[in-house]
């Protein structure tokens, strides 16, 4: 087991915040883990177990411990006809995992290519882009309660998965479990998703494969949203809004041209960028923070001395605007701490 003292989380926020913890615990075994719930002085800090803190926000300097998993790798767990069952460890980087399965030929998370992250995030975000959510190949998640120091094998349904939301975010369940593993099935023989935006115009004249789709994912995500590598951002700041059939005929009088996808029969999701964009605000700054030119959904640390007061403050200017305007009121995807 890692532990650090006032240790800089510079490399564990993809906004690249300059904010330091008090505690730096990271772990990579289960007995590990086992052993830091045992601990009596964890539970009189506050804690915050992370991933690669690519959908946090720091507000400032962190007054507790900060946990973070390191147990990686992927093994085959099964193997029939149709499927390959595959066990990867929470603090596995969620695109190694992808490269693995496209290597090896198996078919389900390709259009999550380059999404920053770790496994481990992957099941609690229900991660998604380009028409594909990861719930719909993942089996099992394994974790432990960190209350009881109970573990618990999560099947599919019992993550009660929908649009970027899963079990362990509902009120209640936050933070309460550490996932250890998750068992992803993956298919022998791929079934390509190419429905969304341009990417099936991008096999107009090559063949469909894995690696194909890969790269053109890779490709978009590359011309579209900024290398967090380079450019501090947590990718989309808001999630998409539902609104009411009502509220989305209401606004369609006026805006003829607003994108929307029925999601049932009572609600309707809406772009955030789209309606972002209507209000004008692409390139609007607060301090070093900006709402970024190509995808206005994305907030960036524009100078890279950006603080998350900064970036808190454009995130409620880019709500206000939004709600004057439409009547709707974008919740942030990336957790506030
Ligand atoms: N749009 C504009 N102006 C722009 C950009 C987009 O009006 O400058 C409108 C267009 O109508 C466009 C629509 O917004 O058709 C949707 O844009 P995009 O295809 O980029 O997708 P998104 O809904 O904005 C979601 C995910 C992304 C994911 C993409 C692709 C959420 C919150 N975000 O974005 O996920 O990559 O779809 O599937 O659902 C992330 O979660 O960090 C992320 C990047």
């Amino acid at each position: 087991m890692r532990i650090e003292q006032n240790y800089s989380l510079l490399k564990h926020n993809t906004f690249h915040l300059e904010v330091k913890t008090k505690y730096f615990v990271e772990y990579d075994n289960e007995s590990a883990l086992e052993k830091l719930l045992c601990d009596e002085y964890f539970f009189t800090q506050q804690f915050l177990h992370i991933g690669q803190g690519s959908n946090l926000l720091f507000l400032g300097d962190f007054d507790g411990i900060i946990v973070h998993s390191a147990i990686r790798g992927i093994e085959k767990t099964g193997e029939d006809r149709e499927y390959v069952w595959l066990r990867a460890g929470a603090g596995t980087d969620w695109d190694t995992f992808v490269k693995h399965c496209v290597d090896a030929g198996l078919g389900g998370v390709e259009n999550l290519s380059l999404i920053p992250g770790e496994v481990g995030a992957s099941a609690v975000q229900n991660i998604g882009a380009y028409g594909v959510e990861v719930s719909g190949v993942i089996e099992q998640v394994h974790a432990i309660n960190i209350e009881t120091g109970q573990k618990r094998c999560f099947t599919n349904a019992d993550c009660n998965y929908s649009y970027r939301q899963s079990f362990f975010k509902e009120a209640g369940n936050i933070g309460k479990y550490y996932i250890t593993h998750v068992i992803y099935r993956l298919r022998k023989r791929p079934e390509y998703r190419l429905e969304y935006g341009n990417l099936h115009e991008q096999f107009a004249d090559k063949p469909v494969t894995l690696s194909a789709v890969r790269e053109a994912v890779i490709g978009i995500r590359r011309r579209k949203l900024p290398d967090p590598q380079v450019t501090g951002n947590a990718g989309s700041f808001f999630v998409n809004p539902c609104i009411s059939t009502r509220l989305c005929k209401e606004l369609q009088e006026q805006y003829p041209d607003m994108p929307h996808f029925p999601v049932d029969e009572e609600y309707i999701k809406i772009p955030a960028a789209w309606l972002i964009d209507r209000c004008g605000l692409k390139g609007l700054q607060s301090g070093g923070a900006a709402v970024h030119m190509h995808q206005p959904l994305v907030i960036v640390n524009q100078s890279g001395l950006a603080t998350g007061q900064d970036i808190a403050h454009l995130a409620g200017e880019i709500c206000r605007r939004v709600k004057d305007r439409f009547s709707i009121e974008l919740q942030p995807e990336v957790n506030y701490i």
